[in-house]
């Protein structure tokens, strides 16, 4: 372990200027200052900025609204995430309409973690689970897509209710942005060391930054898909360490499996000094192949 990396110095955008139409559990939206700067670093005509777990895709958003990435590939091995982002992408208007005249209520939360639950991950593309998938995202404790009951508890008895977080105007118009970015955001389906080993091929790798951030090797709760194992997290590794790719970062868990694999490189724990950052000091750790 080699000291944390202070991040007090990089700007990190407010909750309502996040770019992202998600809430999402570990989103790295925080990041989105470091990783800029990072990004702002490679000399090229057109910057590349790649997630191969982009779940809610939290900086890469943010960098493409700033316009300091030209082009943003996101890649999530879930169909659930995936269909949201392409329902949102390139089916817009048909989003924005369904999300006008939805009904935030245990009804429409029933029926939307019935098809989440019941997605088939080698199923393709359907707009009816992207729409779901952003509902329950939404409207679940925490913004979790797995696992969690809706905001206030099955009998909205608690303090906040289900709509608590379903701050209509604000999404609709993140997602009206969104599909008027369309053609700077590439989307696949893939399991992340596919998406990797496609890289090389189709990303301008010179010009690109890749933002790695894997599920943790210590699984907590099921808070989103885990389709990593060790092997996985190891081939992952070979595969960064390789040297086909020129700029990469990578945020984990401070796992012993991590210092195992990473051996010759120096990992930083993430030290964020805002209050509400707090419980993340010491807990994440970062990794560059800079
Ligand atoms: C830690 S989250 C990423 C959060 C993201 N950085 C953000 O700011 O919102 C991990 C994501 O990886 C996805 N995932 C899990 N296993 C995967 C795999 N083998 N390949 C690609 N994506 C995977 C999950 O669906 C989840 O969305």
């Amino acid at each position: 372990m080699e000291g944390s990396l202070d991040l007090s110095a990089y700007e990190r955008p407010h909750v309502q200027d996040m770019a992202s139409p998600f809430r999402y559990p570990g989103g790295k939206g925080f990041l989105t200052g470091y990783l800029g700067s990072k990004l702002s670093e490679i000399k090229a005509g057109e910057r590349h900025y790649a997630e191969p777990f982009c779940g809610g895709a939290g900086a890469a958003l943010n960098l493409l609204k700033s316009g300091v990435a030209d082009v943003i590939h996101l890649n999530d091995a879930d169909i659930r995430v995936y269909s949201a982002w392409r329902a949102m992408l390139f089916e817009t208007d048909r989003f924005l309409d369904r999300l006008r005249d939805a009904k935030v209520d245990m009804e429409e939360w029933d029926r939307s973690i019935d098809l989440v639950q019941n997605a088939d991950n080698s199923k393709d593309y359907s707009f009816d689970l992207g729409f779901a998938t952003y509902f329950i995202n939404r409207t679940s404790r925490s913004g979790i897509i797995l696992g969690a009951g809706p905001i206030g508890g099955y009998a909205q008895t608690g303090r906040w209710k289900i709509d608590a977080r379903w701050y209509r105007e604000t999404m609709s118009s993140r997602i009206r942005w969104l599909g008027s970015a369309r053609d700077r955001v590439r989307l696949t389906n893939e399991d992340a060391l596919t998406f990797m080993a496609r890289s090389r091929t189709r990303l301008p790798l010179d010009d690109c930054l890749i933002f790695v951030d894997p599920p943790y090797v210590q699984v907590g709760s099921r808070l989103y898909l885990n389709a990593m194992n060790e092997a996985k997290h190891s081939a992952l590794a070979d595969m960064l360490q390789g040297g086909t790719f020129p700029n990469w970062i990578l945020t984990y868990d401070n796992h012993p499996l991590i210092h195992e694999l990473y051996a010759d490189r120096r990992i930083e724990t993430i030290s964020v000094n805002y209050s509400l950052r707090t419980t993340r000091k010491e807990k994440e750790v970062l990794l560059r192949s800079f």
